[in-house]
């Protein structure tokens, strides 16, 4: 009989809890499944009295968290505080420096710090593991690092903040306005703490450069990721996109091109059909294409005490394996800085905007994107008021540099009112 592998879980919220409870309640699964027992030696929170439904009075309490981490009867640190910074990459680097190996559902600290801590994890011998950091209890990790390991990955796509895409059906679907779904999204608990993270797409960003540097062996460049959140969609804008076709995501996307990496997390019209339009409240989902696999689609809970739970532990039931798998599916030291190509992939774009209603008012402004190299592919004005009208423009595909140039040009027309909303088309 081999000894325990030996836990220490600083962070005992939601996922740390679920943590727990699934250690002690599911002993002889992970045990048979893994030919080895798994145990908790120590845990770690800001607060040693509040009830989590757990009981926690046989492990030893450790109030810093780098205490924990380096505590000789711990094997595994489990990292479940968050934060890109403080506690969590302190108790980490402790962590690894000791010779643990670490999981760690902490998408902020690999996103601004994964290349340092993956050279850190290979330099003393340990792994780092993060499924739970990326689309909760999707193991999108595995499948990329090993799963489709041999496969050249042509695009990576995901919908990976359920919050986000609560709002959004919610707009659609009960016809709330973006402030009321953001109420809503609030009321149920749903927000971070700092709501910015989910709406502002940054939570969703994180996660995207971490599938970046898995999917292209280069190293975590979450500053690269050209970040806009669902702030500025309307209801109108759905319900124009549903009128021809399309639900509005926030949509992270990354590939590869002979400029450079391609990394954005910005709300995007996909067709109401594919996968990702039919994806509906706050679950994930995340597609991969691979020139052997071709498209795969995993869908799935991406928050939540069980669903990251779950992840969590199948990190710590592959170490209890023996199985031991670099950070970013390469080592560390091998992972390249990427160059960065801001949107460069031509694509259609949906612009919406209110234009004076007089004579030559729309010929300006199809002479502004003319000028740009933009195309009109489709157009509708509807809804005249006195003197505007909103106008639709569905333009054939275009660079994002060549249609904010048509965009810069837009207000010196004098017929076009505020800045035009302009939403990518991904064709999925
Ligand atoms: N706030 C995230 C979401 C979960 O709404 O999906 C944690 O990353």
């Amino acid at each position: 009989m081999s000894d325990p592998l030996r836990l220490g879980i600083a962070g005992l919220g939601t996922v740390g809890a679920g943590v727990v409870k699934i250690v002690r309640q599911k002993a002889a699964l992970l045990e048979a499944r893994t030919g080895r027992r798994i145990a908790i030696s120590a845990v770690s929170a800001r607060n040693r009295d509040k009830d989590r439904g757990v009981p926690l009075s046989s492990y030893a309490w450790e109030d810093d968290p780098v205490t924990l981490a380096t505590r000789d009867d711990v094997d595994v640190f489990v990292e479940l505080v968050g934060g890109s910074d403080g506690p969590a990459k302190a108790a980490v680097e402790a962590a690894l420096k000791a010779g643990k190996d670490v999981v760690t559902a902490n998408k902020a600290l690999l996103a601004h710090h994964g290349q340092a801590l993956a050279e850190l994890a290979e330099a003393n011998g340990c792994v780092l593991r993060f499924e739970a950091a990326v689309a909760g209890g999707i193991p999108v990790i595995k499948a990329l690092t090993e799963g489709l390991a041999a496969n050249e990955i042509t695009r990576v796509m995901g919908v990976m903040n359920g919050t986000c895409n609560y709002i959004l059906t919610r707009m659609e679907n009960g016809g709330l306005s973006y402030d009321e779904a953001f109420a809503e999204a609030d009321a149920l608990g749903y927000l971070e703490a700092d709501p910015e993270l989910d709406v502002g797409g940054i939570d969703a960003g994180h996660k995207l450069s971490l599938l970046s540097a898995i999917a292209y062996g280069t190293q975590v460049a979450f500053d690269a990721v050209e970040l806009e959140g669902i702030g500025r969609v309307s209801i109108e804008d759905i319900r124009q996109a549903a009128d021809m076709g399309y639900k509005i995501k926030l949509l992270g996307v990354c590939r590869m091109s002979g400029r450079g990496l391609e990394q954005s997390m910005s709300p995007c019209l996909v067709p109401a059909t594919s996968p990702l339009g039919q994806l509906e409240g706050g679950t994930n989902m995340v597609v991969i294409e691979g020139d052997q696999v071709g498209q795969i689609v995993l869908r799935g809970a991406g928050a939540g005490e069980g669903p990251t739970a779950s992840a969590v532990m199948g990190d710590i039931m592959d170490i209890a394996r023996g199985i031991r798998v670099t950070t970013f599916g390469a080592p560390a030291s091998q992972l390249v800085a990427s160059t960065p190509a801001k949107a460069a992939t031509p694509a259609p774009y949906y612009l919406r905007f209110a234009l004076a209603d007089k004579p030559g008012a729309l010929a300006k402004v199809a002479s502004a994107l003319g000028e740009a190299g933009v195309s009109i592919h489709r157009m509708r004005q509807y809804d005249h008021a006195a003197d505007a009208a909103p106008v639709l423009i569905v333009t054939h595909k275009t660079t994002r540099a060549a249609l904010d140039a048509a965009l810069a040009a837009m207000p010196a027309t004098g017929v076009v009112d505020d800045t035009p909303v302009a939403l990518r088309i991904e064709q999925v």
